[in-house]
This record gives C-alpha cells, structure tokens and sequence, in this order.
C-alpha cells in the first residue's frame, strides 16, 4: 500500500475542551504516524486563504470566524492510505451523519465545530501541507 501524508486540523472546539490528546490517540490508534505538529492561532487572513475553496459558500464567514477563535493544532499525519484513512477516523462532516466510534461522533459539536479538519484528496494534502509546514519541520 502507498505510504502517503494528508494534513490534519484540531478546531478551536477541540482544544478549548482540551481534548487534543484523545484526538491524537484515536489517530495514532489508526496507525497513522504524527510526523508535524504545531500549536497556533489562525489569523484571519491565514483562516480566509485556507478555505478560499468556500468562499462562495453561506458558511464561510461564520467558519472563518470560528477557526479564528481560539488555537488550533495543525499536523501532518503518515501512514498507508493516509488521507483515506484520517477520513475514516474522523467521520462525516456533520456529526449527526458520521458513523459510531469516529472522533466526529464522538466529540463535534455541530456540522462547523466538528473538532478536525482533514484534506480530502492526496492533491488537497500536498497543498495545505505546504501551506503551514516547512520541509525541515517534517521529522519522519
Ligand atoms: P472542514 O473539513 O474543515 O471543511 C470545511 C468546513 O466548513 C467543515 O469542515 C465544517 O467545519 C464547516 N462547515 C460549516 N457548515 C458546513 C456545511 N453546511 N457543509 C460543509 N461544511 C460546513
């Protein structure tokens, strides 16, 4: 299997509940590898760019402010099928549809304070990656 990376979001919900720790543990027990992490606040130009891809969407204001609301972790994940697999763990956006034992499930609060955030394709990944990690911030 392909060994891949995909960029992973712990939201302001999440670490304002200081459940960061149960977050990583659900995806380490996935057997996916945390090869980055970095603990920051968004700036709202940086929360702006990141989800420019809705920014025709109704809720993108509301998501820009929520995501600039308090600290998020951001990390880079590895493993076999990594994107896949994180999207797996997490769940389905909306935590009323994502299945029993993800970590949307289990910790969301709403379909916009659903806790994480994960790139959707191996393209996605390689973007956002690029988007808060240096090359020398990787430790594999
Ligand atoms: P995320 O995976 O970070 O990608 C876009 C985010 O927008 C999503 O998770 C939610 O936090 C947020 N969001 C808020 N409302 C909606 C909605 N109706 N549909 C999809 N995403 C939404």
């Amino acid at each position: 299997m392909a060994v891949e990376r995909t960029l992973s979001i712990i939201k302001p919900d999440a670490t304002r509940r200081n459940i960061t720790g149960k977050i990583n543990a659900r995806l380490e027990e996935a057997g996916l590898r945390i090869v980055a992490q970095k603990r920051i606040r968004l700036g709202r130009d940086q929360a702006e760019a990141f989800y420019e891809v809705h920014k025709e969407r109704p809720f993108y204001v509301s998501l820009c402010d929520f995501m600039t609301s308090g600290p998020v972790v951001v990390q880079i994940l590895e493993g076999d099928q990594a994107v896949e697999r994180n999207r797996e763990v997490m769940g389905a956006t909306n935590p009323t549809d994502a299945a029993a034992g993800t970590i949307r499930a289990d910790f969301a609060e709403s379909i916009e304070a659903n806790s994480v955030h994960g790139s959707d394709s191996a393209d996605n990944a390689a973007r956002e990656i690029a988007f808060f990690f240096k090359d020398e911030e990787i430790v594999g």
